[in-house]
Parts: structure tokens; C-alpha cells; sequence
């Protein structure tokens, strides 16, 4: 499936080494077939299959998801919940796949606020995987990246007043160093779904030079073909890092 656009996203150019995405849509598109919300999130997990099988297709090295936010917690306890499940419903039906196709996973976020059941099914599927080398697949859980960025500077001052660090080098790269995502490069392409302009409080620092992509398509209609449809349109972009090429 997507064959054809996978050949030209080979011939076309440099495929991004980091492709982060904000999955939107689930509430419209189980709203549009009368359905609950839940069940718009759970048909949103064949999504996440399918991207992580293009992005193996296609040579992609990180995939960072934007699986719930801090501000999630403000929704109806229910739907919380049934997002709680949902994680650890993920976790059981994809680890041993998730496994063997190489894939490490990771969960960014104050894990700390996850319920009991949840917390123990993600602490699982990060050590199971560790070993993996194909794709760091980075699942952005109880995430926000105003925290992020937050914690990062407690982490320096606390390591300014114990004297392991002179405040005089504090610089970008240590920074970058105390966040989530420190052991992997900036994203090169955001993609949005659902057709929302907006960040919404995800990777923040990380995205400064990001290509950004938003499409119309609801996450749980969104297959590897449009990933694909998202990279060919990324290879098209003269990305320039604010400075001019000559
Ligand atoms: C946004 O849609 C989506 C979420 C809050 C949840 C995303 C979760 C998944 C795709 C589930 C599977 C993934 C994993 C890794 C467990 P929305 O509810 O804001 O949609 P709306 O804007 O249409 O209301």
C-alpha cells in the first residue's frame, strides 16, 4: 500500500531523519459517525500503525507522537480514562511487533500523574523495546513543553548551585541536553492533522527550524500513503536555518 508514493519519496530526495506528529481529529471524526469519543481514539491507534510501518518503509529514524497533553487532564474524567486504557490496550496489542520490526519506544512526559496501570504497561514496553535500532518511536505522554523547558532550567539550576555547572556556559546545547528528547536531533517535519494552524504546546524548543505540514485528514483516517504525501512535500521545501543559500 503506498508503494508507488514510497518510490518517489526514495528517488526524491533526503528523507527527514525526525518526523514529529500531533494527531488531531479523533473527537471529529467520531462525532461525524454519531460514535463516542473513545472510539475516535481508538480507531486512531491503526493510525499510529500505520505511520510507524511507513516510517520503517521509508527510513525515517524518530517518530515523536503527541499522544496526550498536560491540558488532556482537563477533559471528562471518562474520556481520561478510556485514553488510559487505550495506552495500555496499545501497549499490549503492538509490543512484541513493535519488537521485532527493531522499533525502541520511549514515553516523554510527567509519567508520574499516569495511572497505576498505565505507568507500569509504559515502564514495560520501554524496556522491552530498549534494544531496538530501526526507529526510536517517541510516545509524548502528560506532555507539555512549557513544562519541558521548565524542568530543563530546574535541572541547571540545580546543577549551577551544586557548582557541576559554571552559569557562565550555559548555552543552547545545555539545554537541550536536560530535555525529553535530548538523545535525539530536532525534528525536521511536524505534521498536524485535522487542519488546526497551531502548536499547541508541543515541542517548542525542538521545532525551531521545523518544516511544518498540516492536512485536513483526520488522524484516524490518516494511512502511511499520506505520511508519504507529507515527506514528498517536505523533500519539495528549500530549507535555509534563516540563513541565504547560494
Ligand atoms: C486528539 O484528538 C487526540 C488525542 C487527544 C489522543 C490521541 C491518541 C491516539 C491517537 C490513541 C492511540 C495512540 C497511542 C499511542 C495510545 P481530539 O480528541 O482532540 O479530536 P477533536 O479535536 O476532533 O476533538
Amino acid at each position: 500500500m503506498g508503494d508507488d508514493l514510497l518510490q518517489r519519496v526514495r528517488v526524491h530526495g533526503v528523507v527527514p531523519a525526525h518526523i514529529a506528529i500531533i494527531m488531531d481529529g479523533n473527537g471529529r471524526w467520531a462525532a461525524g459517525r454519531a460514535l463516542p469519543r473513545p472510539l475516535g481514539h481508538h480507531a486512531g491507534m491503526s493510525s499510529v500503525r500505520e505511520v510507524v510501518e511507513g516510517c520503517l518503509e521509508a527510513g525515517v529514524s524518530v517518530l515523536t507522537l503527541f499522544a496526550f497533553s498536560q491540558e488532556n487532564w482537563q477533559r471528562p474524567a471518562g474520556e481520561i480514562e478510556a485514553l488510559m486504557s487505550l495506552l495500555e490496550e496499545y501497549i499490549a496489542r503492538e509490543m512484541s511487533e513493535l519488537r521485532a520490526q527493531g522499533v525502541a519506544v520511549r514515553i516523554l512526559g510527567d509519567l508520574d500523574r499516569l495511572t497505576g496501570g498505565a505507568r507500569r504497561a509504559a515502564d514495560r514496553i520501554v524496556a522491552e523495546t530498549g534494544g531496538g535500532t530501526k526507529l526510536a518511536l517517541n510516545l509524548c505522554i502528560s506532555y507539555g513543553s512549557r513544562a519541558e523547558i521548565v524542568r530543563a532550567a530546574r535541572l541547571l539550576a540545580e546543577d549551577a548551585a551544586a557548582g557541576r555547572i559554571d552559569p557562565a556556559a550555559i548555552d543552547e546545547e545545555a539545554l537541550g541536553r536536560r530535555l525529553y528528547t535530548a538523545e535525539w536531533p530536532d525534528p525536521d517535519l511536524l505534521i498536524r492533522t485535522s487542519g488546526e494552524m497551531r502548536i499547541s504546546n508541543f515541542l517548542l524548543w525542538q521545532l525551531a527550524y521545523a518544516e511544518l505540514y498540516v492536512t485536513p485528514v483526520l488522524w484516524p483516517d490518516f494511512t502511511r500513503r499520506h505520511l508519504f504525501e507529507a515527506i514528498l512535500e517536505f523533500q519539495r521545501r528549500d530549507r535555509r536555518f534563516g540563513r541565504v543559500l547560494a
